[in-house]
């Protein structure tokens, strides 16, 4: 198993050539089956499809974390909206039990514009359904979760270095999460470094291997460029892993030059 590096395939493939017990926690946000071009996949699976990809995942990533390892599962608030798949959170929650996780957290992060600032929310979305009537209302989701997953054992087996500051602990252990959303014109559906950064500082030690099955940009491998941990990534689009080499090479740069190496 080559750490600190991003596999190109299709996950619930690639999961299955890692071994038992190897990854001490898994962040990661899923294509949500919301019809988004990815360009290898159309992200637009039917109910029975999206739950079999899901439920096949899952549990690869059971199978991978180690005994005490943790999985931090970014979905939007609803989990897959195309019709013919609509997925919500509890049915997910009840597959993610079926499987043997145990919910440790629920965190909420507010989309706000300013990072701490809980009123001023990212986004135009405007589908008010019906405007100032109760014929049809509907809110508008500000947020999104992410469910924080126990394998096992609820706390680490062994000892280790936690990095993060005293500031970073006070604000990471909150169970409501205010930062800006990711914008890129180069992927889709980013999630911010904010998002891996406080999972990793808040759950992993120095020093962790932690695994995204859906890297993306290579967001998460960032974060743990920046936070000492060791970083396994899988991929379908190469395009997006070429992009993500890129942000993880610039992170180096920056690193040794603050470091003045
Ligand atoms: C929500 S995005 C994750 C974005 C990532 N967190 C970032 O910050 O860039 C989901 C990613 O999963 C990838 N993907 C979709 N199906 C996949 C599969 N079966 N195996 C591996 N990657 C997949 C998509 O190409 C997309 O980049």
């Amino acid at each position: 198993m080559k750490l600190d590096s991003i596999i190109c395939g299709d996950c619930t493939q690639v999961i299955k050539t890692l071994p038992d017990a190897c990854v001490d926690c898994c962040v990661t946000s899923p294509p949500y089956n919301i019809g988004l071009d990815y360009g290898h996949t159309d992200d637009c699976k039917s109910r029975a499809e999206y739950l079999a990809f899901t439920r096949d995942y899952l549990a690869e990533c059971y199978r991978v974390l180690k005994d005490d390892g943790r999985f931090c599962l970014n979905v939007g608030y609803t989990v897959s909206t195309v019709k013919t798949a609509g997925l919500d959170y509890i049915e997910l929650l009840n597959l993610i039990k079926s499987i043997g996780y145990t919910i440790r957290e629920t965190i909420i992060w507010v989309k706000s514009k300013r990072s701490g600032d809980p009123q001023s929310f990212c986004g135009s979305n405007t589908a008010w359904g019906s405007w100032m009537s109760a014929a049809n209302p509907i809110c508008r989701a500000r947020m999104e979760f992410i469910f924080v997953l126990n394998k096992h054992s609820v706390k680490k087996n062994n000892r280790g270095t936690s990095t993060m500051t005293r500031q970073e602990f006070m604000d990471f252990a909150s169970t409501v999460w205010y930062f800006p959303a990711e914008r890129s014109r180069l992927h889709k559906a980013p999630f911010p470094v904010e998002l891996p950064y406080r999972c990793i500082q808040f759950y992993t030690y120095h020093g962790d291997v932690v695994l995204d099955p859906f890297i993306g940009s290579g967001t998460t491998a960032v974060a743990c460029v920046r936070t000492g941990r060791r970083y396994i990534g899988i991929e379908q689009n190469p395009d997006y892993i070429r992009m993500a080499e890129a942000r993880i090479q610039q992170e180096r740069q920056q690193l040794q030059a603050g470091r003045g190496i």
